[in-house]
């Protein structure tokens, strides 16, 4: 069986971002709450015309323009923040990238793991048709009430991989550990945009799940905590990732604590701290960091554990592919993010409250997105996609 695994990784985010800080001054909160207690310092917010489609095309362009259309006979769509009860939002992507008529395109939904199930599955059909290479997308908008301890962990976010036979960054390895039980933590009726959460059962159905997933991971030959050097979790705030690992190392009585845990998990963080939570992409946001970092990690194994509430968990393990680095794409992913445009609290607030429309089957959004795409609106209840150029 040839190795499969991740070819290629590139994401998009908001054309906007927003200072937590300014947010903490709103509240009344000490800032050093969202920058210390959650490890953020600020989140991306989307342009009135961006969405998950717009973002998912964003992040998948740069892939189909490295690596060419042929073969890719899937595309797997996994969002929390899905725009139709009933079409698939990779259908739309589908036609954005320019993709021939043979093709599948479906969306999965189960919080913020659908992305990892989707890579698993990308994989199976891979392993079927070594030919074929299919376009995983993980694409959300993380919305809470304003005003409530949720607003500080919001966020929006892209990150689109490439399966493959043959990958050039991460093999998988052939163990997978998977955890569900039926928890209300966090979930979002058909008729709101903002989630309802319960947030410290969220943290702890968090860890649980992780930990279960872990224990089935090893049960199935996975590696032992202590054989593994990286670890990308989940980062609906990047401390969640660092109580997650510690919790982990304390419960396997791992031999590693402290500096040497932190250590495990630092580089994953850099795109999170400043994205935000972008639910089904925040894993892959940590896996870009850490490929991304200055660290050579050639030849190293990487943990996955993904956990999306409600609840499913998964755990896996790669290893990083010599000469990754010559797919890195750290200058433009730094370019993107530096590119966004900051605002203050009352413009974030509009924008926030323009996903409330008076009329949701007609609307024009105004143009704002520095993406590749935007969102025009809502005409006669069908909604319109276009490029920007
Ligand atoms: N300086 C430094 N740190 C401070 C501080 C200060 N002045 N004041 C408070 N803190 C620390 C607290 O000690 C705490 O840290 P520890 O947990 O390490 O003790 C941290 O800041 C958070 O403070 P609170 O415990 O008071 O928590 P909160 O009421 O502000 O709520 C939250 C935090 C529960 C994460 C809330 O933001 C929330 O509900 N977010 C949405 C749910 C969520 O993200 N859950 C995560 C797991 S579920 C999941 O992963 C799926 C998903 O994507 C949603």
């Amino acid at each position: 069986m040839p190795a499969i695994g991740i070819d290629d990784l590139s994401f998009a985010t908001g054309t906007y971002r927003i200072e937590l800080a300014a947010i903490a001054e709103r509240l009344g909160v000490d800032p050093a709450k969202f920058e210390h207690g959650l490890g953020q310092v600020e989140m991306s917010v989307l342009a009135e015309d961006e969405d998950i489609v717009t973002l998912a095309a964003a992040a998948a362009l740069p892939i189909v323009e490295r690596a060419g259309r042929e073969g890719i006979r899937t595309i797997l769509f996994a969002t929390e923040t899905g725009i139709d009860q009933s079409k698939s939002a990779g259908v739309y992507l589908h036609r954005l990238l320019g993709l021939g008529d043979h093709v599948r395109a479906v969306e999965l939904k189960q919080a913020c793991y659908s992305g990892t199930a989707a890579l698993q599955f990308a994989a199976a059909l891979v392993a079927r048709d070594p030919a074929e290479r299919v376009l995983v997308v993980t694409s959300d908008v993380a919305r809470y009430e304003l005003g409530t301890p949720a607003e500080p962990t919001q966020g929006a976010g892209a990150a689109a991989f490439l399966v493959t036979v043959e990958p050039a960054l991460v093999e998988l390895e052939p163990a997978s550990g998977v955890f569900t039980r039926d928890v209300m933590d966090f979930w979002r009726p058909n008729h709101r945009h903002t989630a309802i959460v319960d947030g410290k059962s969220s943290i702890s159905a968090y860890i649980d799940a992780v930990a279960g997933a872990f224990e089935d991971y090893r049960a199935r030959g996975g590696a032992a905590f202590d054989e593994i050097d990286r670890f990308c979790y989940h980062q609906p705030f990047t401390r969640m990732a660092a109580k997650a690992h510690r919790q982990l190392a304390e419960r396997l009585s791992s031999s590693r604590d402290g500096a040497a845990l932190d250590a495990q998990i630092d580089d994953t963080m850099g795109y999170n701290r400043r994205i935000g939570n972008s639910y089904t992409a925040s894993v892959y946001f940590a896996l870009a960091a850490l490929l991304e970092a200055e660290e050579d990690l050639t030849g190293r194994r990487v943990a996955i554990a993904s956990y999306g509430s409600g609840s499913v968990a998964e755990f896996l393990s790669g290893v990083v592919v010599p000469g990754y680095r010559e797919r890195s794409r750290v200058e433009a992913h730094e370019r993107l993010l530096a590119a966004r445009t900051l605002l203050d609290d009352e413009a974030y607030l509009a924008l926030q409250r323009s996903v409330q429309r008076d009329d949701p089957s007609n609307y024009e959004t105004q143009r704002q997105t520095s993406g590749p795409f935007r969102f025009a609106g809502v005409r006669d209840d069908k909604r319109i996609y276009e490029p920007t150029a």
